[in-house]
C-alpha cells in the first residue's frame, strides 16, 4: 500500500496535506541539503519518493518503512546527532507550543526553521518562537474542515486556518512561488 493512502490517525491529531500544499512543502524541501521533518510524514514519502534524503520524525509507525524514518514523541524530544539544514514541523494542532519548541531546538542547530501554527495561542507562539515570521502562506489540508478534537463545532467556531513560519521567511516564500 502507497504510504500516501494511509487513513489519518485522529487520535495522533494527524491532518494530511492538500495536494498543493504538499506540493509547495515539496518545492520548499527540495532546496536543502538534508531536512528534517517533524511531524510531516507524508512530505517524506514525497520525497523520498523523488529520491531525496530526509530525516522523517514522528510517533506514527505506519511510516517506518521509509529509509529516513525514526520514531518521535513531541514528549520526550531526543536528538539524533545529526546536522540538517531545515527543521521543518507541523505539529498536533493541540500540542504545547513550549513543548513543540523545546522539540525543534534540540533538533535544529543552524538549521532553518519552518512550522505551522494556527490563530489560537497565537502571541504565546510567537513569544516562543521569537525568531520566525510570518511566511505569508495558508496551509492546506486533505480535511477542509480541520477539526481541533473530536467533537470542535466547525460550524459554530470556524475553520481552523494554518499558516506557516519561518526563520528564513523570504527564502520559504520566494521557494513557495
Ligand atoms: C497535524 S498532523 C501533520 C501531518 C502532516 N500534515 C502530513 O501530511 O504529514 C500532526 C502529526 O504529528 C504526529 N504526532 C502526533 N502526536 C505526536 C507526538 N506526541 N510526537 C510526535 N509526533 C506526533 C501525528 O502522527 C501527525 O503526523
Amino acid at each position: 500500500m502507497n504510504m500516501l493512502d494511509l487513513a489519518e490517525k485522529r487520535e495522533y491529531e494527524q491532518f494530511f496535506f492538500s495536494e498543493e500544499s504538499l506540493a509547495g512543502l515539496v518545492r520548499v524541501a527540495s532546496d536543502f541539503r538534508y531536512p528534517c521533518l517533524l511531524c510531516a510524514p507524508t512530505l517524506g514519502v514525497a520525497l523520498e519518493s523523488m529520491g531525496r534524503r530526509c530525516r522523517t520524525l514522528d510517533i506514527d509507525v505506519r511510516f517506518s518503512g521509509l529509509g529516513g524514518f525514526k520514531f518521535f514523541d513531541l514528549n520526550h524530544p531526543i536528538s539524533f546527532g545529526e546536522e540538517y539544514d531545515l527543521v521543518l514541523c507541523d505539529p498536533p494542532f493541540g500540542f504545547d507550543v513550549q513543548q513543540v519548541f523545546e522539540a525543534v531546538d534540540i533538533l535544529r542547530g543552524g538549521a532553518t526553521v519552518v512550522v505551522s501554527w494556527y490563530q489560537s495561542r497565537l502571541a504565546q507562539f510567537l513569544r516562543v518562537f521569537s525568531d520566525v515570521k510570518p511566511v505569508g502562506v495558508t496551509l492546506t489540508y486533505r480535511d477542509k474542515d480541520i477539526p481541533f478534537y473530536d467533537g470542535y463545532d466547525v460550524s459554530k467556531y470556524g475553520r481552523v486556518v494554518v499558516e506557516l513560519y519561518s526563520s528564513d521567511p523570504g527564502r520559504v516564500s520566494g521557494l513557495w512561488g
